[in-house]
This record gives structure tokens, C-alpha cells and sequence, in this order.
């Protein structure tokens, strides 16, 4: 049995995901939907015309990943695609985001993605593909984002490098970059915890897209085997400017971006 291993899958992108491997022409039985909130992952399977499977699992504990592969053995499933889309970001300098947020957004967006990728590769074929939910925050340093930009920044660096290892298992890996998505539980989540009538790190969320033509770009990548999605002009401008600009540079024009 072939199936869709997606994280993140309760809500925004890793929903849309679900729906979109359901609805493509992907080689898939089955659709394995994990994320915390049961409900909202059963809520996403009901839309979906491929048989789902709902794991509603904390990616930060350890025993998570083994309950995963036990049912992975168990089921003898080969993992066609693999998206990993669980994880967040909290807006705020380093005293504005509290520890716990701080060294959770490591463990969700570093460790775990991490974990289930080291789960998943066992049962992956040549052929199968993984994605790696990354930013364009990957591409430079963030003052008052500081510690998510940094996560996805190893998370970026650990796609690119993983895709060349797993080259000669013809493993496709791209790691996707976006720029804002607003239609998501991303920004709310990000912003929660500002005090009413503080002045906001972050003002607005300019030149932002939506889930849809972000994941339909990013399958579209994947299916190329492009190593690098970066669905939009934005974000396409900002990963070549990344390359030419010195980071001091591209930190100013981001105090200027963040006040806009
Ligand atoms: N929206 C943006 O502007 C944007 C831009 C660039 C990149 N991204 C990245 O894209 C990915 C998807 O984000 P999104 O915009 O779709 O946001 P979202 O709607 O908030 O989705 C995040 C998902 O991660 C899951 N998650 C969080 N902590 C988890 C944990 N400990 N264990 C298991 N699952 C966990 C959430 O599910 P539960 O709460 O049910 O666990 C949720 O399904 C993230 O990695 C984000 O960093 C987002």
C-alpha cells in the first residue's frame, strides 16, 4: 500500500495538501493525516476520496514517531509522498517570546521534522518524494522573528543537503519557501500573546498569498524534482537577493519591511 504521510494536516497548508494529493493524479492509496487536534484531522479526512488514516500525535515527544512506524510496519505501507508541514512561529523580540516558546519552536520545527523524515525513509522507494514545509525566513536573519527564521533556516540546510544524499536512492526532496500565506492558523498563532495597544513587531503582512497556490506550486516542484520552491515573485526575488545583498544589509531592509 502506498501512502501520503502528511504533518500539520489539521489546519491551513497541511490540510490543503491533503486535499490536493487526494484530488491530483498522485500513485496513492491511502492518506495518513497527523497533527494534535483529532477532530479537526477526522474534519479533514471526511473531504478526502482516498481512504485516511488520523494520527493525532504531539510531534515533540518521542514516543510519537514510534507509535508512526509501529503502524507503518504494521500496515507494510511504502511512503510515496511525504509532507511535512507541522510547525509555527512566534512574533517578538527575546524578551517578548517566552522560553517555553522558544525552545518548542525548535523541538516542533527543527526536531520533529527531523524525526519523521528519519521515520518515514525506511519505507520510501526510488520514486518517492518528500517536502519539506521550509520560509523564505530561511533565506536571512530576522530581528523580532528571530528564533523561527533561525528554525527554518536549519530546517532549509538539512533539506538541501538530505536531497543530495538521497540522490542515489532517487528520493525527490524540495524544500518549499514561501512568504506570507494569510489564509492559514499561521499569523494568529504567530501575533498571539501582543498586548492590546502595543506597537506590533510586525505591522502588516504585505505581499502575502494563500494555501492553494502555494501547495499547487510547491506539488508541482516536488513532481519536477526541483530541489528549491519558491511559489510567488516575492519570494523568488527575495531567495536571489539573499544570495547578492551582505545579511547586515538584508537586516535593515527587513526593519523597514517589518514597519510597513
Ligand atoms: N503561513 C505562513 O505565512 C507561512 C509562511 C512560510 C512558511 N510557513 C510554514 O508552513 C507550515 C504550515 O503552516 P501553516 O501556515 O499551514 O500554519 P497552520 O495553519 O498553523 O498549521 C500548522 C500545523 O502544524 C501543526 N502542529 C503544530 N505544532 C505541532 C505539534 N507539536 N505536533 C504536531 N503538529 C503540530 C498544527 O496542528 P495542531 O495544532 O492540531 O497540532 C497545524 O496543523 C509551517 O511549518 C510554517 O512554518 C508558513
Amino acid at each position: 500500500m502506498r501512502i501520503a504521510v502528511i504533518t500539520g494536516a489539521s489546519s491551513g497548508m497541511g490540510a490543503e495538501f491533503a486535499r490536493q494529493i487526494d484530488r491530483g493524479e498522485e500513485d496513492i492509496d491511502e492518506i495518513w493525516l497527523i497533527a494534535r487536534r483529532k477532530q479537526r484531522l477526522e474534519e479533514v479526512g471526511k473531504e478526502l476520496s482516498h481512504p485516511s488514516r488520523v494520527f493525532p500525535l504531539d510531534l515533540t515527544k518521542e514516543e510519537s514517531f514510534q507509535t508512526l512506524e509501529d503502524a507503518m510496519k504494521e500496515a507494510k505501507v511504502q511512503v510515496g509522498i511525504l509532507v511535512n508541514c507541522a510547525g509555527y512561529g512566534k512574533i517578538g523580540n527575546y524578551a517578548k517570546v517566552s522560553r517555553y516558546d522558544s525552545i518548542n519552536m525548535i523541538d516542533v520545527n527543527c526536531s520533529a521534522a527531523v524525526n519523521i523524515t528519519l521515520s518515514c525513509l525506511p519505507f520510501m522507494r526510488p520514486g518517492d518524494r518528500i517536502l519539506q514545509l521550509c520560509s523564505t525566513a530561511a533565506f536571512q536573519p530576522l530581528q523580532h522573528i528571530n528564533i523561527y527564521g533561525a528554525t527554518k533556516a536549519f530546517l532549509y540546510d538539512y533539506t538541501r543537503a538530505l536531497r543530495m544524499e538521497l540522490l542515489p536512492r532517487k528520493i525527490a526532496v524540495t524544500a518549499v519557501c514561501p512568504f506570507w500565506v494569510k489564509d492559514t492558523e499561521f499569523i494568529a498563532i504567530a501575533k498571539k500573546g501582543q498586548r492590546n495597544g502595543e506597537k506590533p513587531p510586525i505591522k502588516s503582512f504585505p505581499f502575502a498569498t494563500n494555501s492553494k497556490k502555494v501547495v499547487k506550486s510547491a506539488l508541482r516542484c516536488s513532481r519536477r524534482g526541483y530541489a528549491v520552491c519558491t511559489p510567488g515573485a516575492f519570494c523568488t526575488i527575495h531567495r536571489i537577493f539573499a544570495k547578492i545583498i551582505p545579511r547586515e544589509a538584508l537586516c535593515y531592509f527587513w526593519e523597514l519591511m517589518r514597519r510597513m
